[in-house]
């Protein structure tokens, strides 16, 4: 078999056979294939596209490119989620404890942040003493005391993945569906949880830009979840502004934990609800409904916070931060942001919300970048609300006056304000499972 038979069938929107796509994946893992018929033939799928077939071919023999997880010295049912990506998203530091605390186990392999979207494992790392990375027996071993734990991906989980997102990275072939469809249920089936929820956002901060576009992705990695035997639910919500008020590391482990307590913003409130509901739903707690109320009072009672001190401690990080999360602080030099003019906020351009954190120090350019966790921005403003001529939109953090003048700059060319009243913009657009697609609104 030649890579450049490959190429050419897939150029001229041939489907691939499960014998080609067997051969791509096993010899770019392993060296065999050069990165430029790689990057040739994901430009010829970015143009073409996959079948469900192919996509789901490409995903399994993704997952099997290195490790997989094998979770069943854990009893129970194991429920993953994953966000595809957004500003201000702190839900995993949410909810995965306050699912841990219904009894439902959650082992979670996260990654870092980079260019406009957060990082897991680097919001936890900004807890002092904190460390998610450990051997494969101290993760399970919190995940079965404490119910809830949350590392990094070794080298050896999905390295076609790896090396395949970094080609893409630069090659401009990122956003096509079938690619990012397979890059992240590869990961997700290697991970080894019986059941998956995925939040798709969708919007200015998103991959996916439109509602249709996030529904079609979510429909792709449904169908792949299913195939291989892991029943998915995917929630398509909204990224076209941050989720809650903090973007930046400490700040969102700060957000998380008033969240905890019963003290979060509506929005990111809202979102943590749906989401946990929907995991103890795929774990048999009941319906959605039910679930719901079961979240609701976990969050209200103090048993969700408790739940993620005690992951916190159990990974090494000072618990306190949690409990009392004033003790965090930010950095010391900071800005404000007013309003130009008096109005309404019509749209925040988030992934711009998200490259002022970056430019601040919240984030990284690229990937050996270091990260300021202290840095970040806590929004006064957002989308929706009435603002008047000079009026504090944001907050911004930085180690020094040059990284805030690049920040506030970024920044101020985010929102955009209007004499009129927006139409309200609904948080969540649809729940996507193997029966079709719900839409919310
Ligand atoms: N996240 C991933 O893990 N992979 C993609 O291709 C896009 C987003």
């Amino acid at each position: 078999m030649r890579m450049y038979d490959i190429i050419e069938s897939k150029r001229d929107g041939h489907e691939l056979s499960d014998a080609q796509i067997d051969f791509f994946v096993q010899g770019y893992t392993e060296g065999s294939i050069p990165d430029y018929q790689a990057s040739a033939l994901c430009m010829a799928i970015f143009y073409e596209g996959m079948s469900e077939h192919e996509t789901a071919r490409l995903t399994l023999d993704m997952a099997h490119s290195g490790d997989i997880v094998d979770l069943s010295v854990i009893p129970g049912v194991k429920v993953d989620k994953h966000s595809t990506g957004g500003v201000g998203d702190k839900t995993t530091l949410i909810v995965a404890p306050t699912v841990a605390s219904l009894g439902v186990h959650v082992a979670k392999i996260s990654g870092r942040g980079l260019g406009h979207t957060g990082g897991t494992l680097d919001k936890l790392e900004s807890i002092p003493g904190l460390t998610t990375s450990m051997s494969r027996e101290q993760f399970f071993d919190i995940v079965r005391t404490v119910g809830c734990a949350v590392v990094g991906q070794t080298d050896n989980l999905v390295p076609a993945d790896k090396k395949l997102y970094a080609l893409r990275d630069v090659t401009a072939t990122v956003d096509s569906l079938p690619l990012i469809a397979s890059s992240i249920m590869s990961k997700k089936i290697a991970a080894g949880s019986d059941k998956i929820l995925l939040d798709v956002k969708c919007g200015s901060g998103a991959f996916m830009k439109t509602t249709d576009d996030a529904i079609a992705l979510a429909r792709e990695m449904v169908a792949i979840g299913e195939h291989v035997g892991r029943t998915t639910t995917a929630l398509i919500t909204n990224m076209d502004r941050p989720l809650g008020q903090c973007v930046g590391n400490a700040l969102e482990v700060q957000e998380a934990a008033c969240t905890l307590q019963g003290n979060g913003p509506d929005d990111l409130v809202a979102v943590c609800i749906e989401l946990a509901a929907n995991m103890l739903e795929l774990a048999g707690k009941g319906s959605v409904e039910e679930c719901r109320a079961m979240v609701q009072e976990q969050l209200s009672n103090g048993e969700a916070l408790q739940k993620f001190a005690q992951m916190v401690k159990a990974q090494g990080g000072d618990e306190h931060y949690v409990l009392a999360p004033e003790c965090f602080g930010h950095d010391t030099c900071s800005v404000e942001l007013k309003a130009s003019c008096d109005g309404w906020i019509h749209h925040m351009n988030t992934e711009q919300v998200g490259l002022a954190s970056t430019a601040l120090g919240g984030g990284r350019a690229t990937k050996d970048d270091l990260i300021d966790p202290l840095a970040g921005i806590v929004l006064a403003k957002k989308t929706g609300e009435k603002v008047q001529k000079g009026e504090v939109l944001a907050t911004l953090y930085a180690q020094n006056g040059a990284k805030l003048t690049e920040g506030k700059n970024e920044l101020s060319g985010a929102y955009t304000i209007g004499s009129e009243k927006p139409v309200h913009e609904p948080l969540i657009y649809a729940r996507v499972t193997r029966s079709g697609v719900e839409k919310l609104v």
